[in-house]
Formats: structure tokens, C-alpha cells, sequence
């Protein structure tokens, strides 16, 4: 049961178990080395099953960094990058990328600036980089708090999405990848969302493999759509940024204090907010459907109106800006129909109060 999507037809996207795909993809390879990155999380709970279908020996030179968001910087880097000259990891060598979106972003960065550009594949293992992280060629590491400022565009040599790995994943986990599952829907699946909109948080963990296959299908269809279309991210690619304007902002100011906030847990807020605004400036209403299925998979956050000065310098820094001003990409349709808004920090606050009056 192997789904194959090609991105603007530069490589595949394999859905399907890994003992299908992986093996077959890398008996067409002669990489002159081998080297694995993982984190200490998907070291544990990800790379013995992933030794196991791959087929690859199980003394493959692993490169372990520590797990989650706050690690994603230049330091990190420079450990990897200290690992591949320990390792003489030459022009012909393949990393694969074991991990969630900070392991694809980062490892994918340094494969593709070591000598000019090693090869390299990811391998997804969460639902946020199987369906959006992991597909499209967008690799980078943050910056001083800004999140994503320092990157490339790079094409993998394949994306493996084997759902198998989200047994392992814990619930919240599950959760914040969802978020990009319902953003995918919003923007571009009705079948997406007539799959998905009734769901709540019990609904995620009784998803077998089959539903995961399924909603992935679906999910990863929309992604690629829009990578084929414009891979650099020049007009409708922006769509994809729906709800991160205000929610990487939230994300990074959370991350800093003792309640982060998961990257689906704010890109949540980030939708509710960003389309409150694109109705008080465009007109266009915010089914309550959609409210109500974000609400449900994602409790009511506390956000202090006090941050958003501060929400808003970060704001300032984000890559879709144009001239000075913030920008933000909403959906018209669930067609990959895209217009922008140009909020001011006012409106951020506003539509900050109206989320806050959204609590059941
Ligand atoms: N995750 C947004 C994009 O790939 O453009």
C-alpha cells in the first residue's frame, strides 16, 4: 500500500511502510557513506525500527543531537557538522534525516551546505513533518528567537512517510501536527476536511494505520500542489503560512518562558486570529465549523494582552513581509485560493481579545 507523490517531478514522496520503499529507493543508490541523524527522542523510539526496514547495518554511523525547538541554532550545527569531518563525509555521501521538523530543517541545512551539498533523505516520524515539514525542500535553523531565518531551498532525494512512527508519538505531539492536517484542509481538500471535521482529541489516538494513510493521502496531496506550483515560495506557497504569522510569533515568545507552547497549539491561535482579522478587514465570515473543530483539538490558551508589543517585533521579522509591512496569507476557499492582509498592532490585539472571548 504504497502511495508515490513526485513534487514538480524532482523527487518522491513514498507513503507506505518503509520495508516497500526504503530498501528498493537505496539498492539505486551508491552512496560512498552513509550517515544518520537523530535525535535523542527518535534515537530511542524510532531507530531501531527504522534500522530494521531499512535494511541498512546496525553500525550505520548515528549522529545524536538533544531533541525539540530550542536546540534548532547555529551551535547544533556545528556539532553536526564537527560529526561529518570526524565521520569524512565526502560529496557522494547520503544523510538521512530520522525525526521530526527540527531534524529534516537542520539536518537537511547542513547536508546541503556541507562541501556545497551532500545528498540527503528525510525520514518523517512525526505527523507535523510527514504532512508539511518534510516535503518541499525548506530547510533552515533560527535565528536570535526568529524562527526559520537562516536557510536554503534544497530538494531531498526522496521523503519516506511510514504513519507507523506515530505510534510512538505522544498525544500532544499528535495533536500539534494535526494542526497542519486542518490547514491543509482549509486551504485546499474539501474530501480533507469532510474526513476530518468531526474530529476530537479521542478521535486522533483510535486512528489506525489505514486512517493514517488515508488522511496523509489526502494531506500530503494539498503540499504538493502547492510546492509544484511555486517551489520558492513566490505567490501561492504563502497559503502554507496560513496561521503562522501571529503563531510562529506566539510559538517563539512561549518557547522563552515555562509554558512553550506546541507549534500546532499556536498556529491554532494563529488561524483563529489571522482569519478574525481577514473578517474584519475582507469580510469573510470564519465558519463556526472550523472554530469549533480547532477548539476541540486545541484547549483555549492564555494569552496576556501584554505581549503584544513584543509578539509584534517578531512579527516584523517574518520572511512574507513586503516593504516594512506585516503580511499574512488567508484562505478564500478551500481551492488554493489565496488574498493577503496587512494587519497593524492594533488588530493584533483585537483579534488577541476576540480569541480570549472564544473560551467555552
Ligand atoms: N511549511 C510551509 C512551507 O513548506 O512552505
Amino acid at each position: 500500500m504504497t502511495t508515490v507523490f513526485q513534487p514538480g517531478n524532482q523527487y518522491p514522496v513514498l507513503l507506505g511502510p518503509l520495508a516497500d520503499t526504503f530498501p528498493q529507493w537505496m539498492a539505486q543508490r551508491n552512496p560512498s557513506g552513509v550517515l544518520l541523524l537523530t535525535d535523542s527522542n527518535t534515537r530511542k523510539h524510532c531507530l531501531p525500527a527504522f534500522l530494521q526496514a531499512s535494511g541498512l547495518p546496525s553500525d550505520t554511523p548515528v549522529v545524536e543531537i538533544p531533541a525539540g525547538e530550542t536546540h534548532k541554532h547555529l551551535a547544533t550545527c556545528t556539532a553536526i557538522w564537527e560529526q561529518m569531518l570526524t565521520a569524512r563525509l565526502d560529496r557522494h555521501a547520503l544523510v538521512i534525516n530520522l525525526g521530526g521538523g527540527v531534524i529534516g530543517d537542520m539536518g537537511g541545512f547542513c547536508a546541503a551546505t556541507w562541501k556545497r551539498g551532500v545528498d540527503f533523505v528525510q525520514v518523517p516520524t512525526t505527523l507535523l513533518s510527514m504532512t508539511d515539514a518534510a516535503i518541499g525542500g525548506k530547510l533552515g535553523i533560527d535565528f536570535q528567537q526568529v524562527k526559520n531565518t537562516i536557510g536554503v531551498f534544497r530538494n531531498p532525494g526522496a521523503v519516506f512517510v511510514d504513519p507507523v512512527f506515530l505510534q510512538t508519538l505522544p498525544e500532544r505531539e499528535l495533536r500539534s501536527g494535526f494542526a497542519e492536517v486542518i490547514k491543509h484542509a482549509l486551504i485546499g481538500s474539501v474530501e480533507l476536511w469532510e474526513t476530518i471535521c468531526h474530529f476530537s482529541p479521542t478521535h486522533l489516538q483510535a486512528c489506525s494505520y489505514e486512517d493514517w494513510h488515508h488522511i496523509l493521502r489526502l494531506s500530503i496531496d494539498v503540499k504538493v500542489q502547492v510546492v509544484t506550483e511555486d517551489p520558492h515560495e513566490k505567490g501561492i506557497r504563502m497559503l502554507l503560512n496560513y496561521g503562522h504569522t501571529i503563531g510562529h510569533a506566539l510559538e517563539s515568545y512561549f518557547l522563552e518562558t515555562e509554558h512553550p507552547l506546541t507549534h500546532g497549539e499556536a498556529i491554532a491561535i494563529g488561524m483563529l486570529t489571522e482569519s478574525w482579522i481577514q473578517q474584519q478587514q475582507l469580510g469573510k465570515i470564519v465558519p463556526e465549523e472550523w472554530k469549533a473543530l480547532l477548539l476541540r483539538i486545541f484547549p483555549h490558551q492564555k494569552i496576556p494582552a501584554g505581549i503584544v508589543p513584543e509578539i509584534w517585533q517578531t512579527m516584523l521579522q517574518d520572511k512574507k513581509n513586503k516593504a516594512g509591512s506585516v503580511r499574512m496569507s488567508l484562505p478564500k476557499s478551500m481551492q488554493l485560493d489565496m488574498e493577503l492582509v496587512e494587519p497593524c498592532e492594533a488588530e493584533i490585539l483585537s483579534a488577541l481579545e476576540a480569541y480570549s472571548l472564544l473560551q467555552v
